[in-house]
């Protein structure tokens, strides 16, 4: 390598905070604590809205996200939360920027970079991830406005002669430039491959998916030479598919995520967080229970939780500003319960004690639209 080759090597790296790289990873990795996934796609969070008569309004969507915010006590529990691109640039009603609100805090705000997926050409069935356009340029816009952190997901459906090497090779690429990128812009990744549970394969499948995806994905992260050490995994648990007719246990759910983790998971990587992916939100509470049970990873064990996270809290909500508190008391008790689970002291008393549902007080209908876009 040439002197001006060296130097300009040596420019790049002092160029890249790695000391503001490790400090994001230990504020994420705060032990007890987990990340809020709050950044539905605005398609997602219409189907989640839809679905309980909610209308997907800018307001409504500023207005939920600023209730799950301002959670009384959230950051017992809540070490970052990951926005979405409307989100970020949204204030709460007393004029306060979302990623600010969530800083001060103490809760670290990211960003979901990518752009969602679309059809695989020459591959029916299969999906990759699009975002890469003028990705340099936001990465500097969204640390600019607060963002500490970024994810990108790409999704792996299991299915008869699916997921194809092209598919995990193609998105597995993808994952490493945009963690490569996100690294050079001072940001930590979360590199999301998420095997999805849908179909009716067994375990044992799902198993072999995610380890071959796994080990497809830390082989492109260490040709882009990602730093392994500035940088989680976002990954499924191994389970059962959704539509297969004999479910794993708990315990074989745990050993087999485990398993799988221990293989293909270098122990340089800080953190593995998990998704929650469809899950029932109790069901996903113990499970990860059971998995941090077990004990002596390599790596700092986490939640990365959207819907097992939120249903509950949503579904209180329903748009109606009177449910508002109850529906921050749902969210407060599941953040509760999953930090438990990291301790492995969850238990189904811990829902007992900690739960403070209550009834939402209205539920949604057309004569509430009024209502519905005018919340503050
Ligand atoms: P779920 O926990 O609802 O799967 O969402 C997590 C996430 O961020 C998916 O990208």
């Amino acid at each position: 390598m040439s002197s001006t080759n060296v130097a300009s090597l040596r420019r790049r790296e002092n160029r890249v905070d790695t000391h503001a790289l490790e400090s994001t990873v230990a504020a994420l990795l705060t032990p007890g604590k987990g990340i809020l996934a709050a950044d539905e796609s605005f398609l997602t969070i219409e189907k989640r809205f839809d679905a309980l008569h909610i209308p997907s309004t800018e307001e409504n969507r500023r207005a939920y996200r600023e209730l799950l915010f301002k959670t009384t006590g959230l950051n017992e529990f809540i070490s970052g939360v990951i926005l979405f691109d409307e989100t970020i640039r949204q204030k709460s009603s007393d004029g306060v920027l979302m990623p600010e609100l969530l800083a001060a805090q103490g809760i670290v705000p990211g960003i979901k970079v990518d752009k969602g997926t679309v059809a695989f050409a020459n591959f029916p069935g299969e999906k990759i991830t699009e975002g890469m356009d003028g990705l340099r340029e936001r990465l500097a816009e969204y640390r600019k406005l607060g963002a500490r952190f970024t994810k990108w997901r790409a999704v792996l459906s299991i299915g008869k002669s699916i997921p194809s090497h092209s598919c995990i090779e193609e998105n597995a690429d993808t994952l490493a430039l945009f963690a490569a990128l996100s690294q050079e812009a001072g940001l930590v990744p979360i590199v999301e491959p998420e095997v999805l549970m849908d179909g009716s394969h067994t375990l044992a499948r799902c198993e072999e998916v995610t380890l071959m995806t796994l080990g497809c994905v830390f082989g492109s992260l260490l040709e882009h030479q990602v730093t392994l050490e500035h940088m989680l995994l976002k990954t499924g648990m191994v389970l059962s598919g959704s539509k297969s007719a004999e479910q794993a246990s708990v315990a074989a759910v745990a050993e087999a995520t485990n398993r799988c983790l221990r293989r293909a998971v270098p122990a340089a990587v800080p953190g593995i967080v998990f998704l929650s992916g469809g899950q029932s939100d109790i069901v996903a509470t113990e499970r990860l229970n059971a998995i941090c049970a077990a004990g002596a990873a390599p790596w700092t064990l986490s939640f990365s939780f959207g819907r097992a996270l939120q249903d509950a809290a949503l579904k209180t909500w329903l748009g109606v500003t009177a449910n508002a508190e109850a529906a921050q008391a749902a969210l407060h008790h599941r953040a509760k319960c999953n930090s438990l689970a990291l301790l492995g002291k969850f238990s189904a008393n811990s829902e007992l004690a900690t739960s403070v549902r209550s009834e939402p007080v209205k539920t949604t209908t057309t004569s509430q639209k009024t209502e519905l876009t005018a919340i503050h």
